[in-house]
């Protein structure tokens, strides 16, 4: 198994372009199986989940291609609608090519997604939906046996929660339903816009995508498409806590500013200095970070569950106390005990808020990545600490961010992957 190095103390300068959107090229990858064309796709994060979900295409007959970050699916002759368990558990969000073999072939076998580190992951609101869309679904063995009755119909659907995964899953659905699809209280995340976008693109019109009402009309046919995937909101939240815990000054360069609009107020609020020109952003942070007397993580565009550990990192060397509520998933506070073992002073209180009282200085440690963000956390936290830390179970962090160290190095950060020792 790999481990980062880390040793604190190098403040981080230069410049550093954003990656594209993990979020985004997966449910996008998934569209690509039902339309049974040729998509091309650009600013493809070089991510372990996004390999996982190239397998999962291959297996069922798809031909992709990756030449570089432009990644290349030929869906023509894809004719496998089972996804077997291997490749299911390979990504944790596997789900969501449900709704894109239920378009393409009228049927799936698919895994039921078990749940994961940050929490059950249930996926209720994907089959209620699906099932009023007239799919058939089966739950037996821990396998979902899927088969449109007579056709797969559009409907108006409701979410009793916005989530991103029920949202795409109806999308990729409604893509060759039989009429209109309508989606209540749907998620408004920068990466269902992007699905649309490219949806609107292979021939399916989607109207309202980042407000709470979505319509599908499918058009009965797919043409070949070409889309570059939208930056990652959550890896540029990555890098400003790097400088907020270790200091410096840094240019992201490609950033959607609009999908950070949750984001920077709480950084600037926290002493960071941020200031844009066109696409590129420039953080600084030097000194202490300021508490926030109250963080809560909220669905888009609220401030995001995904960048809430790398929030914490921060805060848990201002000067006083910051409370920070997650309310989006049960289980997303085991990188608390982490950052505790580096001199943070944090306790959880009824499972979902955090009250963190801030430390002058952090110390290296030996630390454990728990899941991809408070994994990364960890990472920076350790380029603000003093000393050296060693982050094992990194892949979680490959999970997500495209070569982690090589972009910290080459912004000044003393981190190195090695093979763990004795392995
Ligand atoms: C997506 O997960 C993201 N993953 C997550 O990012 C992100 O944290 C999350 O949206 C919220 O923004 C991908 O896009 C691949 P949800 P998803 O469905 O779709 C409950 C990362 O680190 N819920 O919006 O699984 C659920 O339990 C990952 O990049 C149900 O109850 O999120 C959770 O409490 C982590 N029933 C809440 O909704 C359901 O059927 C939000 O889940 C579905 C969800």
């Amino acid at each position: 198994m790999e481990e980062f190095i880390i040793n604190g103390g190098n403040r981080l300068y230069g410049s550093v372009k954003l990656q594209g959107a993990k979020n985004s090229i997966l449910p996008i990858l998934a569209a690509c199986a039902a339309t049974g064309s040729v998509s091309l796709l650009h600013n493809c994060p070089k991510l372990s989940d996004v390999e996982a979900a190239i397998n999962i295409l291959r297996h069922i007959g798809c031909k992709v291609e990756r030449r570089g970050h432009t990644v290349i699916v030929d869906s023509s002759n894809a004719s496998g609608y089972e996804i077997p368990d291997g490749l299911m558990r390979e990504m944790r969000s596997s789900i969501i090519f449900l709704g894109a073999l239920l378009s393409r072939f009228g049927k799936a076998r698919v895994t039921a997604p078990g749940g994961c580190e940050i929490g059950l992951r249930p996926i209720d609101l994907h089959l209620s939906a699906l099932r009023s869309m007239g799919v058939n679904i089966a739950e037996t063995g821990g396998m979902l046996e899927c088969v449109c009755n007579a056709s797969l119909h559009g409907g108006h659907i409701t979410l009793n929660f916005p989530s991103v995964g029920a949202t795409e899953n109806i999308m990729l659905a409604a893509m060759s339903a039989k009429g209109e699809t309508v989606i209540v209280n749907a998620a408004r995340e920068p990466e269902i816009v992007d699905l649309a976008d490219y949806l609107n693109k292979c021939g399916v019109t989607v109207t309202g995508a980042g407000q709470s009402i979505i319509r599908i009309e499918p058009s009965g046919r797919f043409f070949a498409t070409e889309h570059r995937i939208i930056p990652d909101r959550i890896v540029a939240s990555t890098l400003m806590s790097g400088v907020a815990c270790a200091g410096g000054r840094i240019c992201i360069k490609e950033v959607e500013k609009e999908h950070l609009a949750p984001i920077i107020p709480i950084y600037e609020a926290a002493g960071c200095k941020i200031s844009f020109s066109e696409r590129e952003m420039t953080v600084e942070s030097f000194g202490r970070p300021r508490r926030v007397r109250h963080l809560r993580t909220m669905p888009y565009p609220g401030f995001p569950t995904d960048s809430q550990a790398l929030f914490m990192a921060v805060v848990s060397k201002a000067s006083g106390t910051s409370v920070i509520s997650e309310n989006i998933f049960e289980n997303r506070f085991r990188h608390v005990p982490e950052l505790n073992k580096m001199g943070a002073d944090i306790r959880v209180e009824n499972c979902c808020v955090a009250v963190v009282e801030g430390v002058r200085n952090l110390h290296g440690a030996n630390v454990t990545a728990c899941d991809l963000r408070g994994g990364s956390a960890l990472a920076v936290a350790a380029m603000g600490a003093e000393g050296q830390t060693v982050l094992e179970n990194i892949y979680h962090i490959d999970r997500g961010c495209e070569s982690f160290e090589t972009v910290f190095e080459s912004l000044g950060a003393d981190i190195r992957r090695v093979q763990r020792a004795g392995e």
